[in-house]
């Protein structure tokens, strides 16, 4: 089969195309043709060694496809969803420990942009247990967990204020002094840029409000002045880890698809790849230049160049 490599870490030409064995599954596991494999931008921090991580052999953790071998037979040409930990998703066949059926009507690649930044967002919601009439705000709304925060937080009943790099959003986080700007009064804040300068929300922030801190888009953790948590009685939560992941993000998977197949919940598409242009892949998503998740067919041919006139 065609799988990803990585070698090393870098830049996107690092991750390399090569034909290796079909992996076999063990018993617990579902063996899966993939048809959507998603790249998340946690994907290229871990590749360009940003992210601590192992060097797995074959690289990606999110695919979609319909399931070859599994030990309950009724399983078998199902479609489902998968998260691995330990790398493997860049390939055409992959065996899988925790999967998820996916509902009715959505295709793998509907499935695979949804599904982890789905049940991230709802599981986020719930630990924030955000309620009607509080202010929330979603940091980087123009991304996959983002868009799902800002749309599920409003469904609660929150008034929901944005940042984005865009002028859409009712914050432009390009701007360096973008915190200045956010509105007082916020209950909930979902940070995700991180960096030095995360501290200076605490100024806006009502008393007893929550920070729930799940990533670091700009490449650092986020730094907030224990001081200023303590005399406004604020809790930081961080959400991340083995806890999150392993427990509340994947109770929270089968919810989150079926808000995406009826319609609550909308994965956005920005582009699809060939395996072979991984790196291209790789590239777009750290370019931000498109909304909306970059994903990788299999099934995809690479295309070829018009001949010369
Ligand atoms: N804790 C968890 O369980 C967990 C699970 C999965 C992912 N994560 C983390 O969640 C975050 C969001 O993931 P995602 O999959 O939603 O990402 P995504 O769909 O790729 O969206 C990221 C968005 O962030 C913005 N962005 C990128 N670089 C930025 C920077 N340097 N400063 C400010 N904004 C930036 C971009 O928006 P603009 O172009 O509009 O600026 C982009 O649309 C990542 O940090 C990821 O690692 C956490």
């Amino acid at each position: 089969m065609r799988a990803v490599v990585q070698y090393g870490s870098g830049g996107p030409e690092v991750l390399k195309v090569e034909d290796r064995p079909e992996p076999t599954r063990n018993p617990g596991e579902v063996l899966i043709r993939t048809e959507a494999i998603a790249v998340p931008f946690y994907e290229t921090q871990l590749r360009s060694g940003l992210l601590p991580a192992g060097q797995p052999s074959i690289f990606g953790h999110e695919a979609a496809g319909i399931v070859l071998d599994a030990d309950d037979p009724s399983l078998r040409g199902k479609r489902v969803v998968t998260m691995s930990y330990t790398g493997g998703a860049y390939a055409e066949v992959v065996a899988a420990s925790e999967y998820t059926l996916v509902p009715d009507g959505l295709t793998s690649a509907q499935a695979v942009a949804a599904a982890v930044p789905a049940s991230v967002a709802l599981a986020l919601i719930e630990t924030a247990d955000v309620e009607a009439g509080e202010t929330v705000l979603v940091e980087a709304a123009s991304g996959a967990i983002g868009g799902h925060l800002a749309r599920l937080a409003g469904r609660r009943g929150a008034r929901v204020v944005t940042t984005a790099g865009n002028e859409q959003a009712d914050v432009d986080h390009r701007d360096p002094d973008w915190r200045q700007k956010v509105p007082d009064g916020i209950d909930v804040v979902f940070e995700s840029i991180g960096g030095p300068r995360a501290g200076e929300l605490t100024a806006k922030l009502a008393p007893h409000a929550r920070i729930l801190a799940y990533g670091m888009l700009s490449g650092e953790f986020p730094v907030f002045p224990v001081a200023g948590l303590l005399a406004r009685g604020i809790t930081l939560i961080g959400f991340g880890g083995p806890d999150a992941y392993g427990k509340r993000v994947a109770a929270a998977r089968a919810e989150a698809l079926g808000l995406v197949a009826d319609g609550t919940l909308i994965p956005v598409i920005d582009r699809t790849y060939p395996l072979a242009e991984v790196a291209a892949a790789h590239a777009r998503v750290e370019s931000r230049e498109g909304a909306g998740k970059v994903l990788l067919s299999p099934a995809l041919r690479p295309s070829t160049p018009a001949p010369a006139a």
